[in-house]
């Protein structure tokens, strides 16, 4: 697999040079003239943990979480007292982990973000089913979060024990939503769970309708090697048949793919933390995308403070881009929503998309992956398959391999992918 991955690699930056990720960071990220810049937090803390779950987090303590906030607190200062003017922003995003924990603190760590930074496309959070409660819903809307994304996983009983986890209370979960407006209810279903079926996941689909979501994102169950599923994969055809009839199903009732994962009813109810050219990422394991570098932070809860209280930033590893290599990143990022205009790309790179990239434009175009209108190249059903496919591939390839050192070490010289 790595070989192939290699080889994609050199083909697409023109280069034998790997991606080198080192230990050296900016005290200072210059961020002020990127354009469509996103924000995104990182809580770390969940109520138990799921054995599926790739994700940086560790066990809530109310002391941890205190601790935890007073940092995050500390990181938003340092990045943001760089500048003297505030930065507009797109949208900012609470990811973990389940970031309701940290319920009470949210407030607190918007003002201090709005101090730096002017939100224009609202605020989101991740949610566990647990958060659904009118107290938590109520203290949200009052922090001044517009979207919420719920991980049901799945509502089907058999699915979510395979999974290791509860059942969500679907009439409990439509109650509750019903007497909270909120302008995106998204709901994170998994699928391609071993012999599920098309009308399995139908469903589901149904169910989160029912309960209120007006969005659904349907992540394809992916097995990392540091997670401890013991849950196999489905197969690349049975996987495709299943993704191509639901997302008939969903266009036909009217509710439009808006990115390789996620469906919607609303025009601009989107909820994407992915689909960005540039972001800023606050918190342990949270990376940050600009111009000239891609930068993790530390996934250890502890040597992320200690950094933070020595006056630094707690970058782990950062990336400095060759202007090709800046090229793909740009590219994977923004064809999660399944368009690239070649406008934007223009405007961010002086140069033509069709110039840089017009051999592959022109071979996905004959392969059936893509059309072009006016300029804008968009993903064919067939397309967003075998991006599905390439992104789970490269999924395996890159990040398993990237959040498996990061888990064992908090602070790698090198990781050179
Ligand atoms: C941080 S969690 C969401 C919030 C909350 N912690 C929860 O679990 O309900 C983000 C989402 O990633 C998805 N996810 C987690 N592990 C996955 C895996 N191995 N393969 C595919 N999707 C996964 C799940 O749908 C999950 O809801
Ligand atoms: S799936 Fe959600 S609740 Fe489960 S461990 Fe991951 S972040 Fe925590």
């Amino acid at each position: 697999m790595n070989i192939l991955a290699n080889i994609t690699r050199m083909w697409l930056t023109r280069s034998i040079k790997p991606f080198v990720f080192k230990n050296e960071y900016d005290s200072f990220l210059e961020y002020m003239d990127q354009d469509k810049l996103g924000l995104y937090v990182h809580i770390p803390f969940c109520r138990s943990i799921c054995t599926f779950c790739p994700y940086c987090k560790e066990l809530y303590s109310e002391e941890k979480c205190e601790k935890y906030i007073s940092a995050l607190l500390k990181e938003i200062d340092t990045v943001g007292r760089r500048y003297k003017n505030k930065k507009t922003v797109t949208s900012l995003y609470f990811g973990g982990g389940t970031p309701a924990l940290a319920v009470k603190y949210l407030k607190p760590v918007i003002d201090r973000l709005n101090k730096y930074f002017d939100i224009t496309q609202g605020i989101g959070i991740e949610l566990h089913p647990d958060d659904v409660t009118d107290e938590t819903l109520t203290v949200l809307k009052n922090s001044g979060i517009t979207k919420i994304s719920i991980g049901i996983q799945s509502f089907s009983k058999k699915y979510i024990k395979l999974l290791g986890r509860k059942a969500p209370d679907a009439e409990k979960l439509k109650k509750t939503l019903s007497g909270n407006n909120f302008e995106t209810i998204s709901a994170d279903l998994i699928f391609a769970l071993p012999s599920q079926t098309y009308s399995d996941l139908k469903e589901d689909v149904e169910t989160a309708f029912k309960i209120g979501a007006n969005h659904i994102a349907i992540y394809p169950f992916i097995d990392f090697t540091f997670a401890n599923s013991g849950i196999k994969p489905m197969k690349k055809t049975e996987k495709r048949q299943l993704l191509d009839m639901i997302t008939v199903y969903l266009n036909n009732k009217g509710c439009k793919r808006e990115s390789i994962w996620t469906f919607s009813y609303k025009p601009n109810s989107g909820y994407s933390s992915m689909t960005r050219e540039n972001f800023l990422g606050f918190g342990c394991s949270a990376t940050t995308l600009l111009n000239s570098q891609f930068k993790i932070n530390t996934f250890n809860v502890n040597e992320y403070k200690k950094r933070i209280d020595e006056g630094q930033l707690p970058t782990s590893l950062t990336l400095r881009f060759t202007r090709r290599q800046r090229m793909i990143y740009y590219l994977f990022w923004t064809a999660y929503s399944t368009k690239v205009k070649s406008k934007d790309f223009e405007k961010f790179f002086g140069t033509p998309l069709k110039k840089e990239f017009g051999f592959e434009l022109w071979l996905m175009k004959k392969c059936g992956f893509i059309t072009e209108r006016n300029g804008i190249y968009e993903m064919t059903l067939k397309g967003a398959f075998y991006y599905h496919h390439y992104e789970n591939y490269y999924t395996l390839a890159y990040i398993d391999k990237m959040w498996g050192i990061m888990r064992k070490c908090s602070f790698p010289d090198k990781m050179i992918l």
